[in-house]
């Protein structure tokens, strides 16, 4: 077990550094980075039924659920496409209109989540075509997929999922960008300097990898926390979610991910000294309002933690730490912002000396409901 783990103390933590490799061996063969384009057998053997999708419904649980939210950012602002994102687990139970235009995407790291699949089934009872986005080669969900695209980033053990979302967005960022430009609702700039800035993040996901001796001491002074909250807005908005999920999983401090700007909406009446609030408030759309979001707390004396942009001043001024990721597009920035949070929540549960790779109470693939 220890020659698997490659001389990382845990799978989730070998899992975190693997992140790099993983992402360019997701984009192998389909990222054509000299000839600036995307090749996706997938949009090649089925170019007619998704062109005309009228509509996508993401069904997902957990993890695959946040990536989701990402991808539907991704696939409205490129593609113009509508689509909705669906918990499988209420999906399946509700009566859902489902017509045979629509394409349902499942996205499963493990590809057996029973709930998943079993949207995925009353997706094919209405004839609508099924799409999975799968980790696992020949799992469940993968047999029942009409096409799909695998996301290739090799076994994942820790039961808390890391390299499979960063495998889920790629895979949903290179979908929606080639979707766009068949559709021609792209402009060749845009699509251009996106492949050219996707070429760049696994190097960029290194030097946020670098800073992990920073981020432990960050994290330590979460240990005794009983609560923590996590904001992002726009595309960070699903990162912050994956945040507080990631604390909650493997290290059993309650944490809620909410969309910054909803914040006044009830979680500003938990904020005192005690409530370290974690912003992802890298240098995007909305980075002016959410320095607003931040302020807010600290009059109310809560402690803050950001992840920013490098070079950033105006976080750093009121932050009580903050975390420096390289600048990239706004859509592409969960891929690099997910990672401190990651690693935040693998220190804290270090810290606490709690068994990160299976906490208590949680599967790796959930196959029964
Ligand atoms: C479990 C795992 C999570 C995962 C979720 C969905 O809860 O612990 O890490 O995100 O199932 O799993 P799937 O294999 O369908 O992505």
């Amino acid at each position: 077990e220890s020659l698997e783990k490659g001389g990382f103390e845990h799978f989730m933590l070998k899992e975190i550094y693997d992140q790099p490799r993983c992402m360019a061996d997701c984009m192998r063969g389909r990222l054509l980075l000299n000839e600036k384009r995307i090749v996706l057998s997938t949009i090649n053997m089925h170019r007619e039924r998704l062109m005309k999708a009228e509509r996508f419904i993401i069904v997902a649980c957990g993890t695959s659920w946040h990536a989701g939210l990402i991808g539907k950012q991704l696939i409205e602002q490129w593609a113009n496409i509508p689509v909705e994102v669906e918990y499988a687990s209420e999906f399946r139970y509700r009566n859902p209109v489902i017509s045979p235009d629509d394409v349902v995407i499942a996205i499963s790291q493990s590809g057996e989540t029973a709930d998943t699949l079993a949207a995925f089934q009353l997706a094919k009872e209405n004839k609508a075509m099924c799409f999975g986005i799968v980790n696992v080669v020949g799992s469940s969900i993968a047999r029942a997929s009409d096409t799909g695209i695998y996301i290739h980033v090799g076994p994942e053990i820790g039961v808390a999922s890391t390299k499979a979302f960063t495998g889920q967005v790629t895979v949903l960022t290179l979908f929606a960008l080639a979707l766009g430009h068949e559709r021609g609702t792209i402009s060749k700039e845009e699509y251009e300097s996106t492949i050219e800035e996707l070429g760049n993040i696994p190097e960029k996901i290194k030097s946020v990898l670098a800073k992990d001796e920073e981020i432990k001491d960050i994290a330590r002074s979460l240990t005794y926390a009983e609560n923590a909250l996590y904001m992002g807005r726009g595309f960070n908005y699903p990162v912050a979610l994956e945040g507080a999920l990631k604390l909650k999983e493997i290290s059993y401090i309650h944490a809620e991910g909410y969309p910054a700007a909803e914040m006044k909406h009830g979680p500003i009446a938990l904020i005192d000294e005690n409530m370290p609030v974690v912003f992802v408030a890298t240098h995007h759309q909305l980075y002016k309002k959410i320095i607003s979001n931040i302020e807010e707390v600290k009059a109310r004396n809560g402690r803050i933690i950001a992840v920013v942009t490098e070079g950033d001043e105006a976080v750093k001024e009121i932050a009580e730490a903050t975390i420096e990721v390289p600048s990239t597009l706004a859509s592409l920035a969960p891929l690099l912002s997910a990672i401190p949070l990651q690693l935040i929540a693998y220190h804290v549960a270090v810290e606490k000396g709690l068994n990160v790779d299976q906490p208590r109470n949680l599967a790796k693939s959930v196959t029964v409901e």
